[in-house]
């Protein structure tokens, strides 16, 4: 199993970025939990991190026919983007979003997820966790 890990604008920063909220792990860090995650279930990552709304909308279109499932992190435009949510529905892969932060309980504007409604399911809260979780979940459904 293929799954295309992907990872929106800032997520570079982790470490450095607001430590309250998102720790001090690095997005190196990051990498390499899900490299071990998948590792441990036997399926092959991608993991891929952008700051660029339309490198992300290619590279989920460039998913239809290399990868069998997406988890997608895409940070701030998770409350802004209708370009990617389109781009989810449109490849039809199944995907699973994550937050490492519990956006439901900070601002407001953070409790619209446009992404979310291309996903079966959200793990917010969790961390790094949360990528784990949801690909084990992929790994169940497969
Ligand atoms: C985030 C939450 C978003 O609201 C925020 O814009 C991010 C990171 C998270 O992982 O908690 O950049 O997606």
């Amino acid at each position: 199993m293929r799954i295309l890990v992907l990872n929106g604008p800032n997520l570079n920063m982790l470490g450095v970025r607001e430590p309250d909220i998102y720790g001090r792990h690095t997005y190196a860090d990051l990498v390499a939990f899900i490299e071990e995650t998948a590792e441990r279930l036997g399926v092959m990552a991608d993991v891929r991190q952008s700051n660029h709304e339309g490198e992300l909308v290619e590279w989920i279109q460039q998913a239809m026919g290399t990868a069998d499932a997406i988890v997608i992190n895409p940070a701030a435009y998770t409350h802004t983007s209708v370009a990617i949510l389109d781009a989810l529905k449109a490849v039809a892969l199944p995907a699973i979003e994550v937050h490492l932060s519990d956006v439901s309980a900070r601002e407001p504007f953070r409790r619209i997820s446009y992404a979310g409604m291309a996903c079966s399911e959200t793990y917010a809260g969790l961390g790094f966790d949360g990528y784990a979780r949801a690909m084990e979940s992929l790994v169940v459904k497969k």
